[in-house]
């Protein structure tokens, strides 16, 4: 049904990547003590009714005196109406028209990275996907270019210590990976406060300086909210965006006809990506925790469990949209919730869209033949909270 798409190893929970449509839109999980939200009008309820499904989470999984710093500043955990203010500070910095002055420049990185590549095979994961949105953010928060391995490296950490949540107590593995995470944001966070303190003392033109100056209702960000949405902007904006360009070229490998029809009508790349991030969606899932007993897809989630809001598998819903299982790079109108929904609505989105336009099209101006080496497999990412390759070989010959 996905053609060659079935013969990767997607990860083991992700039925519906394999064609099987859930019967109960919303299930209770015993082992990891949560509810899974499948379905597109339910998932669509956990991020509209922001009162009945908070997105403060973090304290269900780490101590709460744990979550309340490392979280502060973080958009994710904040409900309105708090939300408003802080979404709004931030969002006088991260504007439509700074990303669009983007464009220039990452179309030159991205040429310049594969200046860089030798050879006719190579990961194009290692070679494009991953450097490309992190210098674009390292770029956008005025951090030098060099500093970008250790950033690799606290952000790996973290990804790779990444695993399937559980509300329950005392689970050993979960403890070791929160903490693992946590070391990782913290050795982050003490980089990145260096960073906001010299910003304090010599502003500049980057977004941090900007950060330090915005206001709203008379209110501005402190320090540690600061570093904490620094933290946000790179393990949100650099992977996802690494997942997004891995997901487009894996499509159109495994659709041939859908590369053909991109390839001779570039008019289409936006409609391809749309699509790439429907068949494909780089986040998974969210987490939501219900603030009262709801009914929701059937059945009643009790008030205080938390709830694992599938966007992948709501984007396969063949209840809104026709033939999900067929990767359609015409597909208008596309309503996918890969970008999420609502007050939560990705802030990264228009960059997200803009790498994806400018990279896909290098690709295919460079590349007549660009497909995945038939010799060697992609590697997916092992958290299932993601869709996308960590390693992706391809061959240009
Ligand atoms: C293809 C790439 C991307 C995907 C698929 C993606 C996906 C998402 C999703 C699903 C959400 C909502 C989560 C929820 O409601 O629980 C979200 C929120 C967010 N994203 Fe992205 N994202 C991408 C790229 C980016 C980039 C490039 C940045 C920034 C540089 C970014 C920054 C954010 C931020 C700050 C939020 C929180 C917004 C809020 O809570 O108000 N994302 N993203």
């Amino acid at each position: 049904m996905n053609g060659p798409i079935d013969k990767w190893d997607m990860h083991p929970k992700h039925f519906w990547l394999r064609g099987e449509q859930p019967e109960q839109k919303v299930q209770y999980d015993e082992e990891i003590d949560m509810w899974h939200v499948y379905g597109y009008p339910e998932v669509m309820e956990t991020l509209s009714d922001t009162k009945t499904f908070s997105s403060a989470v973090a304290s269900r999984f780490l101590p709460p005196e744990q979550a309340a710093v490392a979280f502060d500043g973080n958009l994710t955990q904040v409900d309105p109406p708090d939300h408003r203010k802080l979404r709004e500070l931030v969002g006088k910095t991260f504007t439509l028209k700074m990303v669009a002055g983007l464009e220039q420049r990452i179309a030159t990185l991205t040429h310049e990275l594969l200046d860089e590549i030798e050879g006719d095979g190579f990961d194009l994961a290692e070679g494009l996907a991953y450097p490309l949105p992190v210098i674009v953010i390292c770029d956008m928060l005025g951090l030098p270019r060099e500093d970008r391995e250790q950033l690799k490296e606290w952000t790996d950490q973290s990804l790779m210590a990444s695993t399937q949540l559980t509300t329950k107590a005392g689970d050993g593995a979960q403890e070791e990976s929160l903490d693992t995470q946590a070391e990782a944001a913290m050795e982050l966070g003490f980089y990145l406060l260096e960073a906001v303190t010299d910003r304090r003392r010599r502003p500049r033109e980057d977004l941090f300086s900007k950060l330090i100056a915005a206001e709203v209702d008379g209110e501005r960000l402190t320090d540690r909210q600061i570093v904490n949405f620094g933290n946000l902007l790179i393990s949100a904006g650099h992977i996802t965006t690494t997942m997004l360009l891995g997901n487009s070229i894996l499509c159109l490998d495994a659709f041939p006809d859908a590369n053909e029809q991109v390839r001779k009508d570039r008019s289409l790349v936006p409609t391809m990506l749309e699509e790439s991030l429907r068949f494909l969606s780089p986040l998974a899932a969210g987490y939501r925790v219900a603030t009262r007993d709801v009914e929701l897809g059937g059945v009643t989630v009790p008030e205080g469990d938390v709830l694992e809001t599938w966007f992948s598998a709501a984007n396969r819903d063949d209840r809104v949209f026709k033939d999900p299982y067929t990767f359609d790079p015409t597909r208008n109108p596309n309503p996918h919730l890969a970008f999420g929904r609502g007050v939560h609505f990705c802030l990264g989105a228009p960059l997200a869209r803009l790498e994806g336009r400018i990279a896909m099209n290098i690709l295919f101006d460079r590349y007549p033949n660009l497909r995945i080496d038939p010799r060697e497999t992609p590697k997916f990412l092992g958290s299932p909270e993601f869709t996308g390759v960590w390693q992706l070989p391809i061959r240009v010959d």
